[in-house]
């Protein structure tokens, strides 16, 4: 028995059969009953009901529901030997012919894809990658002042996925993606299916696409056959600049370029079909949770003006008329508020607030023993709406974040993961983020940001990552 130490580990152990949770049907358990676009609402609304450790039967697969934040902690780190991602979807994305990339390798291959991409994530290496994010948010203003100059309401999450496209791309091909500028998006389009229909597929209870492909199976088919070639042209001509520019090994200027040289070190064990699966991981990781990151944080902080006027304030007084291409690490750094409105905005709006794992053996998680292949999911939302931990816990309060305790804060809420495999992603996210409010607040005044949802609250959908649903922007250019 391997045992996953927390705090309620000192309560009498319970059998994993003897946990409560919702009813299901016979056969298929309660797989008819999970609406995908709202699973973590109704995993949390069942976390009120069965308490923090439930059960649940998704037809042959049996799961465990986790929402205490030490058990989800003491989960995390203990990877990655005791647990794995869901092997469902690993062999989801395996059959839609996906190379293996950091978030699905498991074990050695994890281990030594995890150290080539960290190199690549270094806060050294992610300063470097500054004067090419600052281009992209060029582009992102240059085309928001067009919409704010013909008085045009901007989408605000298409908007966003096109500037996180733009970045990332960028730094993932080691070549120019121009989405924002109206340039070719055809890959853009393709990696845009894969997510949707990997989360659509894990939880579908017949796998139809199986017995039969539809014309959305065979187009997907096509889509991921050209991503695949247009990835092996990427490698392949970065390969080549980088021996006609040998410095380009100790100095990368990109994300690729990092990975192909920690890759090429001596008893690396990655070859060019790892570094293949970590561009299309990078891209499709670094895309939806950076964008709807940042459109539900500005939903939030329009909704609450006391702390846009701060997060103004804030900007302007730190860039004074620094020009968007000069603004500096330093000067982002210098953000708190900001930074502070992304924390508060992550713990009411986590963008994974949901994370599927698996005992790799039997264990104990928590109080309860649960056996190997049990899949265990992961409430990321919970204790952070717990007014045990957060006074008025579903209040917008970016200050709590600024207070001596906001450390302890960062244990309960844990946005990127935890452990082991925490997202290597963090820093360059938060680096994307400060870097479009700067541009954002400096330059615009916003004078309108509406949902279509209920009392203009907008409402979340979960399509693998939390999106918020019909946010229009509208903008006027200059300060208020
Ligand atoms: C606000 C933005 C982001 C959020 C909220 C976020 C969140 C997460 C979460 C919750 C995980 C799972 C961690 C765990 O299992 O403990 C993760 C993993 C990962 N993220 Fe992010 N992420 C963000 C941005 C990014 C970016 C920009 C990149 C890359 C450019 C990225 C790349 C990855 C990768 C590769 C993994 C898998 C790590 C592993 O399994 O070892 N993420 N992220």
């Amino acid at each position: 028995m391997h045992a996953t130490a927390t705090p309620s580990s000192a309560t009498a152990p319970r059998a994993y059969e003897d946990l409560p949770g919702p009813r299901g049907l016979p056969l298929v358990g309660n797989a008819l009953q999970i609406e995908p676009g709202r699973f973590h609402q109704q995993l949390e609304a069942w976390a009120g009901e069965y308490g923090p450790y439930f059960r649940l039967q998704l037809k042959e697969r049996r799961a465990i529901v986790v929402s205490e934040h030490e058990t989800i902690a003491a989960v995390l780190r203990d990877r990655p030997a005791g647990f794995t991602r869901s092997r469902k979807q690993a062999a989801i994305w395996a059959e839609m012919g996906l190379p293996e990339g950091l978030f699905m390798a498991e074990g050695p291959a994890w281990e030594r894809q995890r150290r080539m991409v960290m190199s690549a994530f270094d806060p050294a290496h992610i300063r470097r990658y500054l004067p090419a994010m600052r281009e992209v948010a060029g582009r992102l203003a240059l085309r928001w002042q067009a919409a704010a100059r013909e008085g045009r309401a901007l989408d605000l999450q298409a908007e966003l996925m096109r500037y996180t496209v733009d970045t990332i791309a960028g730094l993932a091909f080691g070549e120019e993606v121009d989405t924002l500028g109206g340039g070719d998006d055809v890959i853009q389009r393709h990696l845009n299916a894969i997510f949707p229909t990997l989360y659509r597929r894990v939880l579908a209870p017949v796998a139809m696409w199986r017995l039969h492909k539809s014309r959305a199976d065979r187009e997907l088919d096509a889509a991921i056959a050209e991503v695949k070639a247009a990835v092996a042209g990427f490698i392949a001509r970065s390969r080549q600049r980088m021996a006609a520019e040998p410095q380009r090994r100790e100095q990368p200027s990109n994300l690729l370029e990092a990975m192909i040289a920690a890759g090429d070190q001596a008893g690396s064990g990655i070859d060019d079909e790892q570094v293949a699966g970590n561009v299309l991981t990078m891209l499709l990781a670094g895309e939806d949770t950076t964008a709807n990151t940042l459109a539900w944080m500005l939903h939030l902080l329009w909704r609450h003006p006391p702390a846009l006027q701060r997060a103004v304030d804030e900007v302007r007084q730190v860039l004074g008329d620094t020009l968007l291409e000069a603004i500096t690490p330093e000067q982002l750094g210098a953000l708190d508020y900001l930074e502070a409105c992304t924390h508060e905005t992550m713990r009411l709006k986590p963008v994974a607030p949901m994370l599927p794992l698996q005992a790799a053996m039997d264990t104990r998680i928590g109080p309860v023993d649960v056996p190997a292949g049990v899949v265990v999911l992961l409430l990321m939302r919970h204790d952070g709406l717990d007014e045990a931990r957060f006074s008025e816990p579903r209040r917008f309060m970016p200050e709590r974040w600024l207070q001596a305790q906001a450390q302890g804060a960062k244990r309960v809420a844990m946005p990127f993961g935890a452990g082991p495999r925490i997202c290597p992603g963090r820093y360059l996210a938060l680096l994307e983020i400060k870097l479009a409010l700067a541009m954002l607040l400096s330059r615009f005044e916003i004078t309108a940001v509406d949902a279509a949802g209920e009392a203009g609250e907008a409402a979340e959908l979960l399509a693998f990552t939390m999106q918020p649903v019909g946010l229009m922007m509208r903008l006027r250019e200059g300060m208020a």
